[in-house]
């Protein structure tokens, strides 16, 4: 079945009213498009645990810090419309900025605290972007349920932190990550790397894991540190932005895994922004 797709907040209003009338569970999965299987096991999710499902796809220009990279982001709409088809996603919604920020628009959302680390720190103002956009997309949606990627890992600690805070009637789900044979995080932002990039950029996620490891049976935080940071830089990444370990609830900086941690990083390949996180537990 293909789905219906949705480009009006009147006409999602009327459908969602018309599933909510037949008593039927709303699931959300809020996407920027260039879907992957990262984003179609969110579908599944959504679909086996909810009655209907709605996929979102707006390209957010409020969380992009750097207007160029908004202009590269990967939009391919028809083919995400066709590969929604055999997931049985009910309804694709496709809103336009006038739809989302009509003129006038002035409010936003804010999470204070763990938003100022990590992407945070080095994205000024996309977490207020990222709060905004999905408190507009869980209140239009009514959803019970939204789907979110670990691999933005500190995006879903935002958005579980702000439905939390504004008592929104809607639980946040995250899913594992879903990776490449060779181990790189499926992203939308792959499509952008070059043939040569792309055969250098699982080395990231294989440092990670071999600085989790040390981590993991003593070693110390700090050469392992230095050693990845080299492993990563001798692939050809250009710079690191982060390489943390954290508190996996609050994100706090530590230096060992005594306490359920992650290992979060950023770093860039050919003008790409990488980021990955395992769990280091
Ligand atoms: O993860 C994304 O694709 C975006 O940040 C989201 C959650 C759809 C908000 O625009």
């Amino acid at each position: 079945m293909t789905p219906t797709i949705i480009r009006t907040l009147k006409e999602l209003r009327e459908v969602v009213a018309g599933w909510k009338a037949k008593g039927e569970t709303v699931g959300v999965v809020p996407t920027m498009g260039a879907l992957h299987q990262g984003h179609l096991s969110l579908v599944r999710a959504a679909k086996d645990e909810c009655d209907r499902a709605i996929v979102t796809i707006f390209i957010n220009p409020k969380q992009f810090n750097n207007p160029e990279d908004y202009e590269n982001y990967p939009r391919t709409e028809e083919e995400d419309a066709r590969k929604l088809v055999s997931l049985k996603a009910d309804v694709v919604y496709v809103p336009d900025g006038e739809q989302m920020y009509p003129s006038g628009f002035a409010t936003t959302v804010s999470v204070k605290g763990i938003t100022q680390s990590l992407c945070g720190a080095h994205r000024s103002g996309h977490f207020d972007g990222v709060a905004t956009i999905v408190t507009k997309l869980f209140t239009q949606t009514q959803a019970k349920k939204a789907y979110f990627g670990e691999k933005d890992y500190q995006q879903l600690q935002v958005v579980t932190r702000l439905a939390l805070d504004l008592d929104l009637p809607i639980e946040v789900i995250g899913c594992p990550t879903i990776r490449e044979e060779d181990g790189l995080a499926m992203s939308s932002r792959n499509l952008l790397l070059s043939d040569r990039a792309r055969t250098w950029a699982p080395e990231l996620h294989r440092a990670m894991e071999e600085m989790a490891e040390g981590l993991l049976s003593g070693g110390d935080h700090a050469s392992l540190k230095a050693a990845a940071i080299k492993r990563i830089e001798r692939a050809g990444f250009s710079e690191i932005e982060y390489l943390d370990l954290r508190t996996a609830d609050k994100l706090e900086l530590v230096e060992k895994p005594d306490k359920p941690t992650r290992l979060l990083a950023a770093a860039w390949l050919g003008g790409v922004r990488l980021i990955d996180n395992i769990a280091v537990q």
